[in-house]
């Protein structure tokens, strides 16, 4: 359950990440020090709106929770289903993945001289309180699949750009391409700004 008063958790977060875009552009040092603050946030899993944590039956659901005024960075919460998974697809921009419920795997992949679409490693498991990156410089190709058949779980992922309004693509094993725009699960945004609801000490 999230209780309200704990609202300056993503408020925070929101707060820190913004100036952390402010001080810095290269992206190395953005992920490297984006990568703490997200993991600072999802130590504690008591702050997202319940709202925002509902899986479908159908679908794993990507609610967001913030897009940056000057869409430097949008903040998603996906919720997977028991055995949901996304298809293999590309983000055009870098991106955090924090585990905060569950666990969820990422099998990368690389094109090979024919194009068509070879699994680098076996895929990797995200425990909860870990943090990993995508971005178009190393590693952009990918796909996601909640590591329980049983059990929702929930990652809090972190991009470059309103990552909803990108338009990418995702990929059959032999390398076809689909441009495709992800869009969000939902219409309205959590009100983070009531501190009326908040510990006068936060
Ligand atoms: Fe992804």
């Amino acid at each position: 359950m999230s209780n309200p008063a704990l609202n300056y958790r993503l408020r925070q977060f929101i707060t820190d990440f913004a100036e952390l875009l402010t001080k810095e552009s290269a992206e190395p040092i953005v992920l490297e020090q984006g990568s703490q603050l997200l993991k600072q946030l999802i130590e504690h899993d008591d702050w997202l709106p319940d709202a925002f944590a509902q899986p479908h039956p159908d679908r794993y659901q990507q609610y967001l929770l913030h897009v940056d005024s000057a869409q430097r960075f949008s903040i998603v919460s996906f919720v997977w289903g028991a055995g949901q998974k996304t298809p293999i697809h590309d983000h055009r921009t870098w991106g955090l993945i924090g585990m905060l419920r569950g666990s969820e795997l990422s099998q990368h992949y690389q094109r090979s001289v024919n194009q068509s679409l070879i699994p680098i490693g076996p895929a990797h498991q995200l425990q909860v309180g870990q943090v990993e990156t995508v971005s178009p410089s190393t590693q952009d190709i990918h796909q996601v699949s909640n590591a329980y058949s049983d059990q929702t779980s929930i990652s809090i992922h972190v991009y470059g750009a309103n990552i909803g309004a990108v338009k990418r693509a995702t990929y059959q094993p032999d390398g076809t391409e689909k441009s495709f725009i992800s869009g969000y699960s939902n219409t309205l945004l959590p009100n983070i700004w009531d501190l009326s609801k908040e510990p006068a000490t936060s």
